[in-house]
This record gives structure tokens, C-alpha cells and sequence, in this order.
């Protein structure tokens, strides 16, 4: 039995599957994405994070949202206890020098039409968990955060969330989406530490916080070297650093969840064994 926690009212494990790695550029192929979605689900993960903006620029739109659909839909397990969080905000382009981006859409007028894209393209009539995913510095933080509530009252999502925020757009939108706002997802790993204050308070406010690219993400180069305490305490272990960085980011507290990303099943297989592993305090001291 996987580390389940409570994220806001649905209980759900601690581990989920970041689903991004699969339908962005340089995926594998939907033949691998849904053998991947189908690997995690069948070792026990409960929780899939994908969004609007999970698609390779220039192609078909919201492919991630599809492929969670038709990974969901082919599967033989309870998918009634399946988390499916999503996001809107964001879309995917090309820049001038053809570096991918992820340009920001705020418009609350949009941001309805997106959800209601997102709830068809996942097949459900209500989303469990939409998040904004990221703020549009042209729109103010409460418009958006209002078009989000009206996708809630409208019953196009049962929950929300918020992304990439400080402290004082998290405030925001607690202001205006109250008790529907149940979790934060910010990233945080052991080479971005900066989002520890939203961390904390996340756990004084009783909020879920999502940890998003746990295990560094996919943007090398970074400072390889944050990650040779890790390596050392994986070595006495026997088991992967990155199921040693999973489990130190779970023991931040009972709010915490990771959503590690992959490209293929054996990466996720291994990465959802991190909810087992006990860390001792030796290895806290080591790990900070
Ligand atoms: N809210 C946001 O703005 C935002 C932004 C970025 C990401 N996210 C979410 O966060 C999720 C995770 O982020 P991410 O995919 O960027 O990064 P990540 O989870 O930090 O890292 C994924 C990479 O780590 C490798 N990996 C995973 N588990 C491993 C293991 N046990 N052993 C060895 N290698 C392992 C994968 O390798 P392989 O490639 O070999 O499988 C993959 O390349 C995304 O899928 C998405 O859902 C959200």
C-alpha cells in the first residue's frame, strides 16, 4: 500500500505522477505516455497532475489532458479513486530564436473557456482539482482568481488551487475562493529552496503544498552538487537519490506531496517506492 495523505477532502497518495514529461516536446510517443500512466496506476498512484499547456508547441492543443483521459479510460482499475488535478493560464509557443515557452493567458474570459476545454478534454463533467497555473502580469491576480471561482460555482471544477505564487497572491486568492482552495503548488527540491515560505505556510494555513519538479525537473544545467548528500544517504539505503529526494521532500510535513515527473515507466516505478523509505536522523542531518 502506497503513502496515502489528505489532500483537502480526497485521500489520495503522496506520491503522484507528474504527467508533463509524457506530452511535451521530446515525449516518447503516446504509445509509451499511456504504458507509463497505466505503470503508476497499476503500482498504486492515485494522483495525476497535468494541465491545459502540456503540449508540444505547434501541435495539437491539451494532449496531455487527452492522454490522462484515454489513460484513465483504458485502465481496469477504480478509477473513481484517481486524483486528476489540471491547470489554465498557460499556453505553449515558439520564441523568435524557437526555444519553447509557455506564454500566460489570465483573461478571466479565457480562463472560463479553458476550463470548461479542460473538463471536456479529461471526459468528466467536473474536474476534481483546477488550478491557475501561473499569474499574467497583464491581468490583475484577482480577475483571474474570480474566473476561477466562477469555474467552481459553476460546478466545471469541484476543487481549486493555486500555482507559482507568493504569499501574497496565495492571499489573494484564499480571500476569494475560501475553502475551495485547497492546494498550493509551488516547486521546491533541494536545488530551489526559495519557495520554503509559501511551504510553511501552506502547513499553518492547513493547505496541501504540491511540490512540482521534485527531483530538480528538466532544465539542466543546474548545481549537480545539491544532490551529493542525496547520493550519499541512496548509497547507505540501496536505493535511488532520487527516492531519498522524494522522501526528505515528504518528511517537510503531513501537507506535502511530490509529483515526479518521467518519460517511462521504470523512472515513475521507481520514484512511487519513495513513500517507503525511512529516513533516520542521521540522515536528516546529513540531507538538512
Ligand atoms: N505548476 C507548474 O508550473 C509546473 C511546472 C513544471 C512541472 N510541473 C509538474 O511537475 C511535474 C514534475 O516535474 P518535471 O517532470 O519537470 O521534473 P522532475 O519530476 O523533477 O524530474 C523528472 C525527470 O526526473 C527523472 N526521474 C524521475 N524519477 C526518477 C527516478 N526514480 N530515477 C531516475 N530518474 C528519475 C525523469 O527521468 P526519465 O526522463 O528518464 O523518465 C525525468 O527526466 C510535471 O510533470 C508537472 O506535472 C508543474
Amino acid at each position: 500500500m502506497m503513502l496515502h495523505r489528505n489532500l483537502g477532502p480526497f485521500d489520495t497518495t503522496a506520491i503522484g505522477h507528474g504527467e508533463m514529461p509524457l506530452t511535451i516536446e521530446n515525449n516518447r510517443g503516446h504509445d509509451v505516455g499511456i504504458e507509463t500512466l497505466h505503470a503508476s496506476l497499476d503500482a498504486g498512484c492515485r494522483h495525476i497532475d497535468t494541465a491545459w499547456a502540456y503540449y508540444t508547441p505547434g501541435e495539437e492543443e491539451q494532449t496531455g489532458e487527452k492522454l490522462v483521459r484515454e489513460a484513465l479510460d483504458t485502465w481496469h482499475g477504480p478509477k473513481d479513486e484517481v486524483l486528476v488535478a489540471t491547470k489554465i493560464g498557460l499556453r505553449r509557443a515558439y520564441d523568435d530564436a524557437g526555444k519553447p515557452i509557455w506564454p500566460r493567458d489570465g483573461k478571466p474570459e479565457h480562463l472560463l473557456r479553458y476550463g470548461k476545454e479542460s473538463a471536456m478534454a479529461l471526459g468528466v463533467d467536473t474536474i476534481d482539482l483546477l488550478y491557475m497555473h501561473r499569474h499574467d502580469p497583464e491581468v490583475p491576480y484577482n480577475e483571474s482568481i474570480e474566473a476561477l471561482k466562477q469555474l467552481v460555482d459553476e460546478g466545471v471544477a469541484q476543487y481549486a488551487g493555486v500555482s507559482n505564487v507568493t504569499i501574497e497572491q496565495l492571499d489573494i486568492a484564499r480571500g476569494i475562493l475560501g475553502d475551495k482552495l485547497i492546494a498550493v503548488q509551488n516547486q521546491y527540491s533541494p536545488i530551489h529552496l526559495d519557495t520554503q515560505d509559501t511551504l510553511d505556510y501552506c502547513a499553518k494555513l492547513g493547505l496541501a503544498f504540491v511540490c512540482w519538479s521534485p527531483l530538480g525537473g528538466y532544465r539542466h544545467p543546474y548545481d549537480e552538487t545539491k544532490f551529493d548528500p542525496f547520493r550519499e544517504v541512496a548509497a547507505k539505503h540501496g536505493v535511488s537519490y532520487q527516492q531519498v529526494v522524494l522522501a526528505w521532500e515528504l518528511a517537510k510535513g503531513d501537507h506535502m506531496f511530490v509529483i515526479p515527473g518521467a518519460h517511462r515507466p521504470e523512472t515513475i516505478l521507481d520514484s512511487l517506492k519513495a513513500g517507503e523509505l525511512q529516513l533516520d536522523d542521521e540522515d536528516f542531518a546529513k540531507l538538512g
